[in-house]
């Protein structure tokens, strides 16, 4: 494929639907990409430095390398691309998005993977699919240095067919689920309160997961089972979050299950269970993402509701049947005096079909 002189990427976020917290211990994950997303257009700079503008905000480097402000994110694919023999000259790019920041759907990961979309455009190349997950991760990962794990990228690049996925990240598996669920809906309230992936909140759960692993004797979460934490007689809090790591990955399965039979009645017990699991053992939530559950929770015709994302603020949803979901949506909105806004939430494609032309396999 030729290159191009100016060229342009757009991702989508992620919805979680069940699974939080258990991707970087190998766990299962229900997810979707979602219909909001963060574009990104870019060219080569004249004078060979490095320039993003988003949202009125500029940085401006001579190399694409991490230096603590919003470039990073967005130029660190290229220094990834370039370690696999995929050269960019200096860029200057422009960032637009309708998926809010830093509110739990997965923006920074859309951020990587709308800039590495356009740059493998702009040089006219190519990639399997699989590759790409592993470098628009390790972006985020090695070159920014946020600890996530591998829910986002995977999330955002989804399957040729759409629908949810069932990710299995101990297996590195990403399985269609079809939405047999036609009738609910997703409802999404951003609280305001934004959070940072690579915050210490989320570090520390990361650490204390690890930690409750190795209590177990266990490298992943997918082979324990809820007696053997009993047995272990793990301190306090890492027993609470081995709890936590275990039910989740199990509800995490039976969602899917659930959603692939057209049972949103079971799919939103669950989401439900998985907030209180959130809040009582992973100990993530916050006032206003309770406050935004529990209205949710309170209207005839809500499923279930849970917090998304690493939490610690963000966004809330609710599975809501159709004809509830403009009344969902204004209790949630009502509930949280600082939120930025609620508002319906679909799924949508992901990279493997709006980037066809640069991702094979
Ligand atoms: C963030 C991280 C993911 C995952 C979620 C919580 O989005 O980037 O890897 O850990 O939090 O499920």
């Amino acid at each position: 494929m030729p290159g191009a002189a100016v060229a342009s990427g757009a991702a989508p976020g992620r919805c979680t639907l069940v699974g939080e917290h258990v991707d970087y211990v190998g766990g299962m994950v229900l997810c979707c990409p979602v219909d909001r997303a963060v574009a990104v257009a870019l060219r080569p700079s004249a004078d060979g430095r490095w320039r993003l503008v988003s949202d009125g905000r500029r940085v401006e480097r001579g190399e694409p390398g991490p230096a603590g402000d919003l470039g990073d994110r967005a130029f660190a694919p290229a220094v990834v691309l370039a370690a696999e023999g995929i050269r960019l000259p200096a860029l200057e790019m422009a960032v637009a998005a309708d998926l809010p920041e830093a509110a739990g759907l997965a923006s920074s990961a859309a951020v990587c993977c709308a800039a590495m979309v356009a740059m493998l455009r702009l040089v006219g190349a190519r990639m399997p699919t699989g590759r790409f997950v592993e470098l628009a991760l390790a972006a985020e990962r090695d070159v920014v240095g946020v600890p996530c794990g591998p829910l986002d990228q995977a999330a955002v690049v989804g399957l040729p067919t759409g629908g949810a996925l069932l990710l299995d990240c101990g297996r590195g598996t990403a399985d269609a689920v079809p939405w047999h669920a036609e009738a609910a809906v997703l409802v999404a309230c951003d609280t305001g309160e934004t959070h940072d992936v690579g915050g210490a909140g989320y570090r520390e759960r990361r650490a204390e997961a690890e930690a409750a692993l190795r209590g177990l004797g266990a490298t992943c979460v997918g082979r324990i089972e809820a007696c053997d934490v009993a047995a272990a007689r793990l301190p306090a809090p890492l027993d609470r979050r081995a709890r936590h790591l275990i039910t989740e990955t199990h509800r995490a399965a039976t969602a899917a299950s659930a959603l692939g039979a057209g049972d949103a009645t079971t799919l939103g017990l669950l989401m439900s269970a998985s907030h209180a699991s959130l809040r009582d053992d992973y100990e993530v939530s916050t006032p206003a993402l309770d406050a935004a559950v529990a209205a949710a929770l309170a209207v005839p015709g809500c499923l279930g509701a849970r917090l998304v994302g690493a939490g610690f603020g963000g966004t809330a949803i609710a599975l809501v049947d159709d004809p509830a979901a403009e009344s969902v949506r204004a209790a949630m909105q009502a509930a949280v005096p600082g939120s930025r806004g609620a508002w319906l939430l679909a799924h949508a494609p992901g990279l493997a079909v709006t980037a066809a032309d640069v991702l094979e396999g």
